[in-house]
């Protein structure tokens, strides 16, 4: 009896010990498809057990336009969340406005610099200090198939260039399926536009066209060749297309009613969480002629400054258990990433995964690593907006010409 009782006093006094550290955090972001759902609750989970409540803001709507829009709001009204899920250059923008903590303290005593590549570090940063903590890294330029459709249409293997995938296009076209399953919000346009970019001129056009935004690249024959093969693989898409979420496309795959989406690999997620299995159901495979290069998204939380001391360490434990080797794991098991942690196992994670773990060492070395413009990684908010604007329009109306759209993405490029 006096063991139980004194078990008893020990858990009250550890419980005492939670409470006196538990607050809440309170969390925005935009994963709410079933994939992105599974993720995130990893997450809350996690908080839940170090004794914090965690207070769900999710703002549906992939590529996070609708997020940030409410994020900016909640802002100005000077009652921030904890933590917003914000990534690449619109990281120093919140910074510079004063708003964001300091959270250097817990990144040195888990050495996060140790433990990130460079490149991510860097964008976590802001003069020098962390401002934020990221959870993965997504390789944006992939193309995934469906096995069903592409054995209906006769198709023997994953297209590697722009013509092959258009064989194959025309293939699933006259097996009666759907070729391309395409969604339509001007930020899905852009992942595929990227994907061509890349695929036709390469890393280093891609960099100096995208991401430089210099005016010979994005007025020269390449990029004219690219929007002519963004325009073709458009006559392969359903006319269902416009207004569709990506996750819905994703749903055609796992339906068998399309053959391709060129898409992230969140769209892994989707598969996975419907219990697809890959290189069985589903197949994927670098965008086509992109197989040298990675278009890297790193998905990330922003930590604004807090004033109660108790929501203060509840954040400081989301940004450690964000970092934590164990939800590195678990959550890019569910979301189709990888983790972002350096030297992490990958004994878990399958075959796409693996690829693209590899695929990022290696064009980290090779120069054909490239930061993703269409999921905010590349340039200021403003241009990005501006681009996929001109983009989107050339996408969704056939009068504009290509030479037409070459000229508004040039002007959209000098967007300030
Ligand atoms: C984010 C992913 C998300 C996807 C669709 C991307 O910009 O990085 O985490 O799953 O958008 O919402």
């Amino acid at each position: 009896m006096w063991k139980l009782t004194k078990v008893a006093a020990v858990a009250a006094a550890l419980a005492a010990a939670v409470a006196a550290h538990a607050g809440e955090v309170e969390v925005l972001h935009y994963w709410t498809s079933g994939g992105e759902a599974k993720s995130a609750a990893e997450l809350k989970k996690m908080m839940q057990a170090k004794g914090h409540t965690w207070r769900d803001f999710a703002v549906a709507g992939g590529g996070g336009d609708s997020a940030m829009t409410v994020l900016k709001s909640r802002v100005i009204s000077g009652n921030p969340p904890s933590a917003a899920q914000v990534k690449g250059p619109a990281i120093q923008e919140w910074a510079s406005e004063g708003v964001l903590g300091n959270m250097d303290a817990l990144a040195k005593s888990e050495k996060w610099d140790e433990a990130l590549p460079k490149v991510v570090a860097d964008v976590m940063k802001y003069k020098g200090n962390y401002v934020a903590a990221p959870v993965n890294v997504h390789r944006v330029n992939w193309i995934w198939a469906s096995s069903d459709a592409l054995k209906k249409a006769g198709v023997a293997a994953m297209p590697k260039t722009w013509d092959e995938f258009f064989a194959a296009a025309d293939k699933l076209k006259a097996a009666g399926l759907i070729p391309v399953a395409h969604g339509g919000q001007n930020w899905q346009d852009f992942t595929t536009f990227e994907s061509v970019v890349l695929g036709v001129g390469g890393p280093k056009f891609y960099q100096d066209a995208l991401v430089k935004l210099d005016d010979k690249a994005l007025t020269s024959d390449t990029m004219k060749k690219s929007l002519e093969t963004f325009r073709r693989i458009k006559t392969y898409t359903d006319p269902g297309a416009p207004g569709r979420d990506w996750n819905l496309a994703t749903a055609m795959l796992i339906q068998g009613k399309a053959g391709f989406q060129l898409m992230g690999d969140w769209a892994k997620g989707e598969f996975i969480a419907a219990g697809k299995a890959p290189g069985k159901d589903f197949m994927c495979a670098a965008a086509p002629g992109t197989a040298n290069a990675f278009t890297f998204n790193v998905d990330s939380f922003i930590l604004f400054k807090l004033k109660d001391a108790a929501a203060q360490k509840a954040q400081s434990d989301l940004a450690s258990a964000i970092m934590s080797p164990g939800f590195q794991e678990v959550f890019n098991l569910n979301k189709g990433s990888i983790p972002v942690r350096a030297g992490q196992s990958m004994d878990k994670f399958d075959d796409c995964a693996k690829a693209s773990a590899k695929d990022f060492a290696d064009t980290a070395k090779s120069g054909g690593l490239v930061p993703s413009v269409a999921h905010g990684m590349a340039i200021a908010p403003a241009t990005e907006g501006a681009i996929k604007d001109a983009v989107s329009q050339f996408w969704n109306d056939d009068k504009v010409s290509v030479a037409d759209a070459m000229k508004k993405i040039a002007t959209a490029a000098k967007t300030k």
